[in-house]
């Protein structure tokens, strides 16, 4: 046999995806922030595409839509077909660009700035593949989506983690980076921040940092990703305006989805921006696009409403999750944790007393079947000892008993390990 490895590029060798494996079955799984399925709204997707499918016929099932460009059925790849299987759907761009446009005050934005892409996940990988020449400077949370960290690794970036606190992102931090930056001679090429709700803390970037940011973005000539996942699942407070609808410079492309929202199998996502940054992304594409099918279907759910009124559905949903984790964290894992209940998001952040053997909670959580992930996990390689006596819950997908009960599990195992 030979030695597959040898063979693998050195793309495919920069950062392994697998996490590693459990060491015993897992009874509570509090490790992967994905959505309930209670919140998935199957009745309406189901009449949804088949409606189209009646209403549509064959046009549906195309590479590209045949009415746009005029009537007629005949398969003519004009500007618009060439567009589509770069771009993605144009209804689906039309209706998500006025709902974008009106959640975030920006009613110039049009199908042209959206591209509509596998997840919002190969959004934030066409940017960076887009954007980012190696050697390039990626400014990102202290603790962030290993995805992204993951193709800017690939494309050799220079990744610099700027801390964060309760108000999110630290502008005086990020400043003190980007400085550190000029005189090691880096291009600061593009921040990636989650600013709302950021994975893993749930923590938001407050509004006036907001602001502070774009005036650094500015002053040392960067573009943002402004990962907006999380954005809608609100469940408490007030919305903060998002960069997105701060951004009069045209340097904030924001990335997001209906994964969270409505259902991550249906993998539409997209990034909205200006449109030269958005073509741009286009030509980096090796796909040829997004199942038109899929995609009339959710144009006719965000036209109708139905995608708002899901939205809110969800949130109760979560609400009621959120009160049942921090009830039951308050209950038994007190006094060895501190930790702010979060307005929104899927996780809590635990940060455990230095009363317990960190170690020694995983080894006993684990054993009792529960999983949750450690903080060091999301930290970048540099920033690694900051992870260290974290843990993120994920309670968003988990029953509200499972929850009750798995959390009493990781309240005995802190107990157990409380350091005599
Ligand atoms: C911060 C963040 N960004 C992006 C994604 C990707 O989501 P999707 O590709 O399903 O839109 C996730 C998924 O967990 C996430 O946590």
């Amino acid at each position: 046999m030979v030695e597959a490895q040898r063979f693998l590029s050195d793309i495919a060798r920069a950062a392994p995806v697998v996490p590693p494996a459990a060491p015993v079955p897992v009874t509570f799984n509090f490790d992967q922030g994905i959505p309930s399925a209670e919140t998935f709204p199957i009745a309406e997707l189901d009449h949804l595409h088949s409606d189209v499918l009646k209403r549509d016929g064959a046009r549906a099932l195309e590479y590209v839509s045949l009415d746009v460009d005029g009537p007629g059925d005949r398969i003519v790849y004009g500007n618009t077909g060439y567009s589509e299987l770069i771009l993605g759907s144009l209804h689906l761009r039309r209706e998500l660009a006025r709902w974008l446009g009106d959640r975030n005050a920006r009613p110039d934005l049009g199908p042209d700035n959206l591209i509509i892409t596998c997840g919002s996940v190969q959004a934030i990988a066409l940017a960076i593949n887009a954007l980012v020449n190696p050697g390039d400077g990626v400014l990102v949370e202290a603790a962030t989506f290993p995805y992204a960290l993951r193709y800017a690794k690939m494309r050799g970036a220079d990744i610099r983690p700027v801390a964060i606190d309760q108000d999110g992102l630290d502008p005086d931090a990020l400043e003190a980076r980007l400085r550190e930056m000029a005189d090691a001679g880096v291009v600061p090429k593009l921040l990636y921040i989650v600013a709302t709700f950021q994975l893993p803390t749930c923590v938001s970037t407050s509004e006036p940092r907001r602001r502070r940011i774009l005036e650094l973005a500015d002053k040392y000539d960067f573009l943002i990703i402004e990962d907006n996942i999380y954005g809608d699942l609100r469940y408490h407070g007030e919305p903060i305006p998002t960069l997105l609808s701060m951004d009069t410079a045209g340097r904030v492309l924001q990335s997001h989805g209906f994964s969270k929202t409505v259902a991550p199998a249906l993998r539409i996502g997209w990034m909205t921006g200006p449109e030269d940054l958005i073509s741009g992304m286009g030509s980096v594409r090796q796909d040829l696009g997004i199942s038109l099918w899929m995609c009339r279907a959710m144009a006719q759910f965000v036209s109708s409403g139905g995608f708002d009124k899901q939205i809110e559905r969800a949130n109760d949903v979560y609400r009621r999750k959120l009160d049942v984790a921090v009830s039951a964290v308050r209950e038994h894992c007190a006094p060895w944790v501190t930790f702010e209940v979060p307005e929104g998001g899927f996780y809590l952040w635990i940060k455990l007393s230095d009363q317990v053997d960190w170690q020694e909670v995983r080894r006993r959580s684990a054993q009792g079947g529960v999983a949750f992930r450690p903080g060091e996990r999301f930290m970048i390689d540099t920033a690694a000892d900051a992870g260290a006596g974290y843990l993120r819950l994920a309670y968003s997908h988990v029953d509200d008993d499972e929850l009750r009960r798995g959390i009493a599990i990781l309240g005995q195992a802190l107990r157990d390990s409380a350091i005599k």
